[in-house]
């Protein structure tokens, strides 16, 4: 049997800004980062996940303001609806971290130390454009212009002057060394970002301005009385934080660097330029991968926005339509690394096409027909070829080519091979029409039955990352062991031929994909 790889695999998301509650954006990442983490756990491997909230920064602290509350506690509230939500989509992380934890203002102040006892800190002046939605510092140069000739940030957003004193990282010592790593295949990914950060250090880098003396919500700055990190330098160090950083733990040496920063496509300069930089200047390894993945857009296409009102609540979504038929939706539908939009009806044809009509009903007329034709049971039986070149076309799909294509995260193409058997297993039943072999030939109605469950094993195993609780739902009718549903378990081939010793009998089956129904406008 093929070795398994039981290696750490340290994977983690953005960590959101609690200024408001969290949307599907917010939610689509968090969902791709758990079936990476789950996927990596079928695969062998020792996986930690982590997630949370990034709670510093000037733009948290004028939302507050504007609510007329403290910070803190604007905070709390919202990072709680962030959590709610992952525990409501299945999304099973290890750690939830949130910035204002103590362990992770320690961790912060040790990274600041080390940058600083490497001589790439300096107190100057900032004088220059800041953008508080983005928490980013823009040069001129980067500017574009807007309506009435207002100045905005690249990602369009207000930039305000700013004048003040702070602590300066210097950026510019690592042009050479970034460059080196932004051009090292599989850095940073998809490739289509990298030639934007390439360019952009190619420029010339300024140092970095990553202290604030004009608020006070933040990290402090250690020996200082009126600065506080540039929120970045927090946010960015919450990875480390959640190993143990600075002490030296077996999290630290087990997942330290990180195997994959999975971030949205507009905070890759803050990822793959300032981050390296960081743990360069801290003598610290570089984390293996950073993934800036596509933006979910709204119908046609819109950026969803608060003043559209096409901001749409996850936790609804998944109320109305169910959690893994969304969670399938999102990974099938995008091709991962790019935009995609989204909207009811899309869900609903999706999951209708090949939840419920497809795969839900493989597997509901599989499990029905063996249960009323066969009393549930199961015998030791002898294929023909037509049985095994649908099981080898099976097996290859969930053994091979989508966990190939998920270790790429190219997701959509793994579930579209999974697809394909779906469909050449449902091609295969109505061929072999078991309801006529009943009066024909029962004894090859049960081979053909049989060649269809164990098929069906195969295809639950490999689509468990995706829709994590209906693959168990239909794994627990089928009677595979809780242990025995690894994708180094789909190479056993003696899990059957024990079903039959153990006397194994299926209970009527139930239904695990409902055809999904277009609510009325009013309700999404
Ligand atoms: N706080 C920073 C990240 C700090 S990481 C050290 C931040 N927060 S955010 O709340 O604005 O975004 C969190 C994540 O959600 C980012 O990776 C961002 O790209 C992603 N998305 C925000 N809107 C999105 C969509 N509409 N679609 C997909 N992802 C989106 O940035």
């Amino acid at each position: 049997m093929a070795h398994t790889d039981t290696s750490p695999y340290y994977i983690t998301t953005a960590i959101s800004y609690p200024n408001g509650r969290p949307h599907i954006g917010h939610a689509y990442e968090a969902i791709a980062a758990d079936v990476i983490a789950r996927f990596q756990r079928l695969r062998g491997r020792t996986v930690r996940f982590q997630t949370g909230t990034d709670e510093h920064g000037l733009k948290m602290a004028r939302k507050a303001e504007e609510q007329g509350r403290t910070a803190r506690d604007l905070a709390d509230e919202m990072s709680g609806y962030f959590q709610e939500m992952c525990d409501a989509l299945n999304v099973g992380y290890d750690r939830f971290i949130r910035t204002v934890e103590a362990d992770h203002h320690r961790a912060s102040q040790a990274i600041w130390r080390r940058m600083e006892a490497a001589g790439d800190l300096y107190l100057d002046r900032y004088e220059g454009w800041y953008s508080v939605r983005d928490e980013a510092y823009y040069d001129e140069s980067e500017l574009v212009e807007g309506e009435g000739g207002a100045k905005l940030s690249p990602q369009n957003t207000p930039v305000e002057w700013t004048v003040e004193e702070s602590w300066f990282f210097r950026l510019s010592k690592y042009e050479e060394p970034l460059l080196e790593l932004l051009k090292s295949p599989g850095f940073l990914e998809p490739a289509s970002r990298r030639n934007e950060m390439i360019a952009f250090v190619e420029q010339g880098l300024r140092d970095l301005s990553v202290s604030r003396t004009s608020f006070d919500w933040g990290v402090k700055v250690p020996n200082s009385d009126n600065h506080v990190m540039y929120v970045w330098v927090d946010a960015l160090t919450n990875y480390l934080t959640g190993l143990g950083f600075p002490d030296d733990t077996a999290m630290m040496r087990d997942f330290w660097p990180a195997d994959l920063h999975l971030i949205g496509k507009d905070i890759v300069r803050f990822h793959t330029i300032y981050w390296p930089a960081f743990l360069m200047s801290a003598d610290l390894p570089l984390p293996k991968k950073v993934f800036g993945h596509g933006f979910l857009l709204a119908r046609g296409g819109e950026k969803m926005s608060k003043s559209l009102g096409n901001v749409v609540d996850p936790l609804e979504l998944a109320n109305t339509f169910g959690i893994d038929a969304l969670r399938y939706f999102l990974l099938r539908e995008v091709a991962f690394g790019q935009d995609g939009s989204y909207s009811p009806e899309a869900i609903v044809t999706r999951a209708n096409a090949e939840l419920a009509n497809s795969f839900g009903n493989l597997a509901q007329r599989t499990l029905s027909m063996i249960f009323k034709n066969m009393d549930g049971t199961l015998e030791a039986f002898e294929t023909s070829d037509v049985d095994d070149a649908l099981l080898g076309e099976v097996a290859d799909a969930c053994r091979n080519v989508l966990p190939d294509e998920f270790e790429k995260l190219a997701f959509s193409n793994g579930i579209e091979a999974w697809m394909r058997a779906v469909y050449a297993c449902n091609q295969y039943v109505d061929e072999q029409a078991p309801w006529t072999l009943k009066k024909t030939d029962p004894e090859r109605m049960k081979v053909v039955l049989q060649t269809l469950f164990v098929a069906l094993r195969d295809l639950a195993v490999a689509i468990q990352p995706v829709v994590p609780e209906k693959a168990a739902a239909l794994l627990d009718q089928m009677g595979v062991p809780q242990g025995q549903r690894s994708y180094a378990d789909l190479a056993d081939t003696q899990w059957f031929q024990r079903l039959v010793e153990a006397g194994f009998a299926l209970q009527k089956p139930q239904g695990i994909f409902p055809r999904l129904e277009l609510p009325d406008e009013a309700e999404v």
